[in-house]
């Protein structure tokens, strides 16, 4: 087979109703369906050739990979090779517009790409929802990554996983949202939400998690179709809250919060007191995310970064899904 190289681009995403809890660790099948908005400006390009070399190659934002980060890419191309039906070694670099590690969702922007752009390079043309179940298997939230604007993963009822795919329920145009996200500290955190949804699930609250979330979701697809960012809001804020409780009952405990993170919630919490809706997510990590109008989000940057330790605001509106670039 001739040698073959591909580049693709991705974003991340914002869980609006969390994916939390694996029913299948070995496939990265979700215990639950989930809900998301993909973002613009926060893209990953990746670019995968294979051919030549003794060894994977996997440069990461121009360092070799290292680690956990390294074997995961790695294990996904293994999985490329084994679905085309190659054996030759690749070589992956990804270059992203944003920190890693810090829970702004790159693991989905960077598997999303990888999946696109190392597909094609394994001369395999999925479709998008065979291109979703391949970046499902490098991280869970990248399923999602794949379709741009509001997107809904579903958790599948077959062992093989081949149901739990995501799906587009809007594009970025219909509702020109903004999440407004606060970094409060950009060192890495210290619990990846793959170990951190391990210790979530056995967790006493994880069975509640698992209940509710079925209401979220028809909610949140009701909300989306209706342009209602107050109900929308509700649902994702208690998503997003309900999640870091489950942490916190969990032996040993999980907390992703720091001070400044539970300053930027209430600061949201005033703002919505005095008339502006605006509404708080917290990932596997620290970063608050906000959601809100376009007209209110130079009010909602400006509230979060006047709040110490804040290091940088950043506005992102509905972005598109994954593209090849070349
Ligand atoms: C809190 O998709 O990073 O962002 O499937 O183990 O790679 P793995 O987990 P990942 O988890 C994302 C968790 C979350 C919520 C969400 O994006 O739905």
């Amino acid at each position: 087979m001739p040698p073959a190289t591909a580049t693709a681009r991705a974003h991340a995403n914002l869980a609006l109703v969390k994916y939390w809890g694996k029913r299948d660790a070995a496939l990265n099948l979700p215990a639950t369906g989930s809900i998301s908005l993909t973002l613009e400006p926060l893209a990953v390009e990746a670019s995968v050739s294979f051919g030549g070399g003794e060894a994977d190659r996997i440069l990461i934002d121009g360092e070799p990979a290292e680690g956990e980060e390294g074997e995961r890419v790695r294990r996904f191309l293994d999985l490329l090779r084994t679905e085309a039906g190659r054996r030759e070694r690749a070589t992956v670099t990804t270059r992203g517009a944003l920190p890693r590690g810090i829970g702004l969702a790159s693991s989905a922007a960077s598997f999303a790409a990888l999946a696109l752009a190392g597909s094609r390079a394994a001369g395999l043309r999925l479709e998008p929802p065979a291109l979703s179940a391949l970046a499902r298997r490098g991280s869970g939230s990248a399923a999602r990554s794949i379709f741009g604007g509001f997107v809904e993963w579903h958790r599948g009822v077959r062992p093989d996983g081949l149901d739990s795919i995501a799906e587009p329920l809007a594009a970025p145009g219909h509702w020109d949202l903004r999440v407004v996200a606060a970094v409060v500290t950009s060192a890495r955190k210290a619990v990846s939400s793959r170990e951190g949804m391990q210790r979530a699930t056995a967790s006493p609250f994880y069975p509640a998690w698992v209940t509710e979330v079925e209401a979220d979701l028809a909610a949140a697809r009701a909300a989306i179709r209706g342009r209602d960012l107050e109900a929308l809001g509700l649902v994702a804020e208690h998503s997003a809250l309900t999640m870091h409780a489950v942490g916190l009952a969990a032996r040993p405990p999980l907390l992703y919060w720091r001070g400044p993170t539970v300053e930027c919630v209430h600061r949201v919490w005033a703002l919505r007191a005095e008339g502006t809706p605006a509404f708080v997510s917290i990932d596997a990590g620290p970063q608050v995310k906000v959601l809100c109008e376009a007209d209110a989000a130079p009010r909602v940057a400006a509230t979060l970064g006047e709040v110490p330790s804040v290091e940088r605001v950043l506005v992102c509106r509905p972005g598109p899904g994954a593209e090849l670039l070349a």
